[in-house]
């Protein structure tokens, strides 16, 4: 989620560095900085905010002939966006930039201060450097001793770093975030993706997990747990747009694709064996709850809607949505024992922070959970989880959606075991089935295949019904919204047992009914509101692990055992439908008409 950029030649090393970082500025933006070793002297420069505010700081540094660089670009996930929290981080005399969450900073940093490290940021980053220094001051060597720190490290990184006992040298490490290493004679770049260094390098190496090594003049040393490993170097692709795309067709099929991977970025730090973390709440934030509102617009409406199905299940916790266009205006009724609860992707959608506002006025706690830190709900919010999708370029949104849904179903198991309505067997269960999501996310070649194919049969009719019962139906309503959003075509999404109640009359064989019918919940029920709409002559896609046979479409999920399990596969499923129907339609997938991805206005 945030970006990183590495150096080593005789170029001028800070415009190579801001070059690459505005390329990855898309994965983080809200502070930069670089660090730049020449002639054995270290320069460093940090700037919180777009990177242009770090162009303007080293307007007057220049760094020709040889030495070593590295830059980052920060998305914050430990420390609000200060200048102190931004990269690279300095121990006594070593730099380090890093992408990804260690998780066992905490015991690290502990550890470290009890020796007597003085830590600056409240980062997990800062461990690195320390511990590299720790163990620097007892080898003497510094290779051994960047060993050493790596493996200490559990949880995700791609880390580069620079010290002045090696000033010659890069570090490099990969586990879980990307890196790769780009090769021009004798100049060696890193970076977090292709498109910095594409025009810069001829050829690359995309790093594996637990590889590691160091790049100094004449020599790039490569290794993994075996030991010494020599390079598989490809050659560079030359189309930029195309690599920014990390050549997918559109952005919204890249960040379709990378919900497998950034789901355990919403994970990682807050499952434990058997317990839900987050160290963005005091451990008394629940004390006085008796009652949980949702506002929200949108996608993140649905999310929120799906979440109330949880938070009364497990939590046992009354739990009301609504949008925030509607609750400014009503008037509501508000008690201060009600925790308030605001979701946006961006943080900065109008109702929804007019009603955060609002509810603040009449006394409400309030908690925000959000893709983006210090946006203006986090900001005014007194508690924020943020979702950690990385930033969401199409404007129809995907990831930011599954990572809400996932950070929602975990705040509802934290909050069954606070009110202690959860037996230890259940949140197993549920502990178990979250750590099984990112392979329900994954998107095969055959299922994709699949929804390409039968795109073309969709691509008219006078509407579309997605229909589905319990937490279905907000992902009804979602496949729905994600329909209409990039295909224009006319999409409702409806609770499956309602349909009876008068949109059944539409039905006819131009009635496109899209049936979310999971295994693991009431699979009788939602079978006979099918059965009915198959009566009257609808066309039916079922999407469901049991074979039905009145379909007059079928797409087979997995035999899950847990209905969030069902939830994620089938969210894919009409995700992708609905890109595979817009591309056949000749739309703008990314910038769909009329719509804006931030919508600051009421
Ligand atoms: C806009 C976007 C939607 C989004 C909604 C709410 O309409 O196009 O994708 O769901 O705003 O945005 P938020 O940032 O608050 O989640």
């Amino acid at each position: 989620m945030c970006g990183i950029v590495g150096y080593l030649g005789k170029k001028e090393k800070k415009e190579i560095l801001l070059d690459g970082l505005q390329e990855l500025e898309y994965r983080g933006y809200d502070s930069a900085g670089i660090a730049v070793i020449k002639d054995r002297k270290l320069n460093h420069f940090k700037a919180i905010g777009k990177l242009k505010n770090l162009r303007e700081k080293t307007r007057d540094f220049s760094s020709e002939g040889f030495g070593i660089s590295i830059g980052h670009t920060r998305w914050a996930t430990h420390g609000k966006p200060t200048e102190l929290n931004a990269h690279p981080h300095l121990g006594q005399y070593s730099y380090v930039v890093h992408n990804g969450i260690i998780e066992n900073y905490q015991a690290l940093k502990k550890e470290l201060q009890e020796d007597g490290a003085v830590f600056l940021s409240q980062t997990d980053t800062e461990t690195i450097v320390h511990l590299f220094e720790k163990y620097h001051q007892t080898s003497n060597d510094p290779f051994d001793a960047f060993q050493k720190t790596i493996e200490r490290l559990e949880g995700a990184y791609a880390t580069l770093l620079i010290t002045e006992a090696a000033p010659d040298t890069i570090f490099f490490a990969k586990n879980g975030s990307p890196m790769l290493i780009g090769f021009e004679e004798e100049d060696v770049y890193f970076a977090s993706s292709d498109t910095p260094i594409i025009g810069k390098a001829t050829e690359v190496y995309y790093l594996e997990d637990r590889e590691y090594g160091y790049a100094k003049k004449g020599e790039v040393a490569l290794f993994d747990a075996q030991g010494s490993k020599s390079f598989q170097k490809q050659t560079l692709p030359t189309d930029k747009a195309m690599a920014q795309k990390d050549g997918y067709r559109f952005f919204m099929e890249k960040e379709i694709y990378e919900q497998s991977s950034v789901i355990s970025d919403t994970m990682i730090g807050r499952i434990n064996d058997e317990q839900i973390h987050f160290d963005e709440l005091e451990s008394d934030f629940f004390d006085g709850i008796d009652a949980i509102k949702i506002c929200a617009c949108g996608t993140s409406y649905h999310a929120a809607l799906a979440s109330s199905y949880l938070f009364e299940r497990f939590a046992k916790v009354r739990c009301d949505i609504e949008i925030a266009s509607e609750f400014r205006y009503k008037e509501p009724l508000l008690d201060d024992k009600t925790l308030f609860i605001t979701i946006s992707q961006s943080g900065e959608t109008a109702d929804t922070l007019e009603a955060l506002k609002m509810a603040k006025r009449a006394g409400l706690k309030s908690l925000s959970i959000c893709n983006v830190d210090n946006s203006s709900i986090v900001r005014e919010s007194d508690a924020a989880i943020l979702t950690r999708a990385g930033i969401e370029k199409g404007v129809a949104s995907t990831k930011a959606f599954a990572t809400q849904a996932m950070v929602l179903w975990m705040l509802s198991l934290y909050l069954a075991d606070k009110r202690q309505m959860i037996s230890r067997e259940q949140k197993m269960i549920e502990i178990d089935a979250m750590r099984r999501t990112p392979k329900a996310l994954i998107v095969t070649e055959a299922l994709h295949g699949k929804l390409h194919r039968l795109s073309k049969r969709y691509l008219h009719g006078h509407g579309f019904f997605f229909i589905g019962r319990d937490i279905f139906y907000p992902l009804a309503l979602e496949g729905a919204l994600k329909l209409k959003e990039i295909s224009y075509l006319h999409a409702e999404g409806y609770p499956a047992g309602e349909m009876k109640h008068g949109p059944i009359a539409l039905a006819d064989s131009e009635l496109f009914t899209i049936a979310l019918m999971p295994k693991t919940l009431h699979y009788d029920k939602i079978k006979s509101n099918v059965e009915e709409l198959s009566a009257r002559d609808a066309t039916i896609l079922a999407i469901s692990p049991e074979p039905f046979e009145l379909a007059d479409d079928f797409i087979q999920t997995l035999q899950s055992t847990h209905p969030m399990l069902e939830f994620f596969e089938m969210m894919v499923i009409t995700q992708i439908l609905a890109l595979e129907i817009s591309i056949r339609l000749g739309n703008d997938v990314d910038m769909p008409r009329n719509l804006a991805k931030s919508v600051t206005v009421e």
